[in-house]
């Protein structure tokens, strides 16, 4: 049985330390040892996208990442995107579109969003659609996000 250790983490722009076994998932230790409630346990199996974060930038799925193997890779959770410009666009085209029904999905869905538009400013719908399809949403809120994600896009053609 692995023996519980110090793990250093790089999370939100922080250093940050605590102590679990290597074999920890991400998820775990993001929200029951450094109480980051953002990323939220689905299905336990890298199948539905809730416990999205990023990893050096690219949308992970925390529920099947060991937090031994994390290392010194950049972790960013939605609480550490609140001062970013591009989640600032995000957020408001979220509520401008009304896209949230019970919510729980969708810290996950703006992590992918925010990923895919950071790397492709202006994606077509397939990219939109590649990008954001291992996000599940039991609420079936997919044309909404696709609008938002849309919308933040056609404005950064406008140079917005
Ligand atoms: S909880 Fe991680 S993918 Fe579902
Ligand atoms: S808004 Fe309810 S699961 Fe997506």
């Amino acid at each position: 049985m692995p023996e519980m250790t110090a793990i250093s983490l790089t999370v939100n722009g922080q250093a940050r330390t605590l102590t679990a076994t290597p074999d920890m998932p991400l998820l775990w230790a993001l929200r029951q040892e450094l109480g980051l409630a953002g990323p939220k346990f689905g299905c336990g199996a890298g199948l539905c996208g809730a416990c999205t974060v990023q990893i050096d930038g690219q949308p992970a799925r925390a529920c099947q990442m060991p937090v031994g193997a994390v290392g010194t890779a950049r972790i960013t959770t939605i609480e550490g995107l609140q001062r970013d410009p591009l989640f600032e666009r995000l957020r408001a085209a979220w509520l401008e579109i009304d896209v949230m029904q019970c919510g729980y999905c969708q810290a996950g869905q703006l992590l992918s969003a925010h990923a895919l538009l950071k790397a492709t400013p202006q994606p077509d719908a397939a990219q939109i659609d590649g990008a954001m399809e291992g996000n599940i949403c039991r609420c079936a809120t997919y044309p909404r996000i696709r609008a938002a994600i849309a919308k933040v896009a056609k404005e950064a053609g406008h140079g917005r």
